[in-house]
C-alpha cells in the first residue's frame, strides 16, 4: 500500500540557496540489473534513496542478490542466483524492472518477466527489446501475461532500432556482452544512462565500441566480473530545481552536477531571460525580472527531454505571452495539464501540442497526478501560486526525487510533508 502523503505548499517564496543533485535514477536502475551479468560484489555509489531503487532491490532480492544500501553506497553480491522471473506485482509497479530480462538470458540462459502493460500516459511498448532479443537468438514465448525467454547462449546480430529506446538499447546491450560474437546495434539511444551503463559493462569485462554514439558494437566475451562505479548525477532532477527557482524568482545553484548532460535544458532557460552561468561540476541560474515564453520539442538525447516536459508547463504557465510545449517522444503525456488548468493555468492541449497562454498568477488548490515528472510539474506551480495547494499521492514524487521537500525548504521554499495519520 502506497503512501498516502502529501504536500502543502504555501506559494510565493523565492529559492535562494545551494542544492547538491542526487545520483541519477535512470542510470542506477539500469547499472543495478547489469550486476546480474557477474558473479561476485558490485558497489554502485551515488545511488539515490528512491523509491524505485528500492523496488528494483527487492526484485534483485528475490532473485537471490543481497542487497545493502547505506547511505547512497549500493552493494550487491550476486554470488547466489535462485530466480529468474521479474513477477507482476513488480513489474506493474516500475516498468524498469523489465530490465532484468537482458541480462538473465545473457547470462543464464532463461528468464520470466511479465510483460509490462501501459502507464499513466498511455501505452509504452517492448516490442523493440523482444525483437532485439529474438535477433540475439532467443525463443520468446508469451504465456500467461509473462514474457518467457530461453536461449543456449546468445549469438551475435545486426539489429536496428526503428525508434531510438533508452530500455531497448540497455537491455540488448546487456544481452550482447556474453553472446558468441559480434553485436552491432544501429540507432541506439545515446541518452547518458545508457553511456553509463555501456562504461559500466566495459568495466566488467565487456568489449564496446562506439560508446556514446549511436552505433555500438559489442564483442561477446565468455565471462565478465563484478566492478565498482559511481552514478552520473540525476540530470532531470537538476532541471526541476532550475525550472522551480526559474518560476519561483531567486538564484540557485546546484552541485554534483554534469552541466554538458543538460545543454539543451539550459539553452532554454537562458532564452527564457535567466542567467545561467555553469562550472566543471555546477550551474547557477538566477530568474530574469519578466520571464519571456518559449517554445520546447521533446527529443532523444540530445534534445530537450520528455521528462523536463511538464515542469517546463508549468514554468511556461507564469511567462507572459505564448508558448508551445510539443512531446513527440510519449504523444499523450499531458496528464499535468488538466491538474495545472484547476491552478488557474491556460493551456489547451492539440494532439502531441500544449499551446499555454501565460497567467499573471496562479492560485493554490488541491491536485494531484499519477506520474512522476507530471506531479514535479505539480509542486513547481504550488510554489508560484497565490495561497495554499495541496499535492496528493506524494508517492509518485518519492519514485523519483530525494527528500524534495527538505531540498526546496532550505532555498526558502514554504512546503511540508503531511503524512496519511495527519488527515
Ligand atoms: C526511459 C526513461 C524514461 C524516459 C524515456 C524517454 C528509464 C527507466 N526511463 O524510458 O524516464 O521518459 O526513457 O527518454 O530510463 N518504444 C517502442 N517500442 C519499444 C520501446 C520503446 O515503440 O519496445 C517507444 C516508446 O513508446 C517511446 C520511445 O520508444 O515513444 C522512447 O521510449 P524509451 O526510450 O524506450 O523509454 P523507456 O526506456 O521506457
Amino acid at each position: 500500500m502506497p503512501s498516502l502523503d502529501k504536500f502543502i505548499i504555501r506559494g510565493g517564496n523565492r529559492l535562494d540557496g545551494t542544492v547538491t543533485i542526487s545520483g541519477a535514477k535512470n542510470a542506477s536502475l539500469a547499472l543495478m540489473p547489469a550486476a546480474l551479468l557477474a558473479s561476485g560484489v558490485t558497489r554502485l555509489e551515488n545511488t539515490p534513496r528512491l523509491r524505485d531503487i528500492s523496488t528494483m532491490s527487492a526484485l534483485l532480492e528475490r532473485m537471490g542478490v543481497v542487497v545493502r544500501h547505506p547511505g547512497t553506497s549500493l552493494e550487491l553480491d550476486t554470488s547466489n542466483i535462485t530466480s529468474y522471473e521479474a513477477p507482476y506485482e513488480m513489474v506493474k509497479k516500475m516498468r524498469a524492472s523489465f530490465y532484468v530480462l537482458g541480462p538473465l538470458v545473457g547470462r543464464f540462459g532463461q528468464a520470466r518477466v511479465s510483460y509490462p502493460g501501459g502507464c499513466a500516459w498511455g501505452p509504452r511498448p517492448v516490442d523493440l527489446h523482444l525483437k532485439a532479443l529474438e535477433a540475439l537468438g532467443a525463443d520468446i514465448q508469451i504465456e500467461a501475461g509473462y514474457v518467457v525467454a530461453s536461449a543456449k547462449r546468445l549469438r551475435g546480430a545486426d539489429i536496428t532500432f526503428d525508434v531510438s529506446s533508452v530500455g531497448a538499447t540497455g537491455n540488448t546491450l546487456m544481452a550482447a556482452v556474453l553472446a558468441d560474437g559480434t553485436t552491432v546495434i544501429r540507432n541506439a539511444a545515446t541518452e547518458p544512462e545508457i553511456t553509463q551503463l555501456a562504461a559500466f559493462l566495459v568495466r566488467m569485462g565487456a568489449r564496446i565500441d562506439g560508446i556514446g554514439t549511436n552505433l555500438l558494437t559489442v564483442e561477446g566475451v565468455d565471462e565478465l566480473q563484478s566492478a565498482n562505479d559511481t552514478n552520473i548525477p540525476d540530470r532531470i532532477e537538476a532541471g526541476t530545481f532550475l525550472a522551480a527557482t526559474a518560476a519561483a524568482g531567486g538564484r540557485i545553484t546546484l552541485e554534483h552536477v554534469e552541466p554538458q548532460h543538460l545543454t539543451a535544458v539550459l539553452g532554454k532557460f537562458r532564452e527564457a531571460g535567466c542567467t545561467v552561468l555553469t562550472g566543471e561540476d555546477s550551474i547557477t541560474l538566477e530568474s530574469p525580472e519578466r520571464l519571456s515564453p518559449v517554445d520546447v520539442t521533446t527529443a532523444i538525447y540530445p534534445g530537450f527531454p520528455t521528462d523536463m516536459q511538464a515542469q517546463w508547463m508549468a514554468l511556461m504557465a507564469v511567462a507572459p505571452g505564448t508558448s508551445v510545449v510539443t512531446d513527440t517522444v510519449y504523444l499523450d503525456r499531458f496528464n499535468h495539464v488538466p491538474e495545472l488548468q484547476r491552478l488557474g493555468a491556460r493551456i489547451e492541449v492539440n494532439r502531441n501540442a500544449a499551446v499555454i497562454r501565460g497567467v499573471e498568477r496562479l492560485t493554490g488548490a488541491t491536485v494531484m497526478s499519477t506520474d512522476l515528472r507530471a506531479s514535479a510539474s505539480l509542486i513547481i506551480a504550488g510554489l508560484i501560486a497565490d495561497g495554499s495547494t495541496e499535492v496528493l499521492r506524494v508517492y509518485h514524487i518519492d519514485r523519483g526525487y530525494e527528500a524534495i521537500e527538505l531540498k526546496l525548504r532550505n532555498l526558502g521554499a514554504d512546503i511540508q510533508r503531511v503524512d496519511s495519520e495527519d488527515y
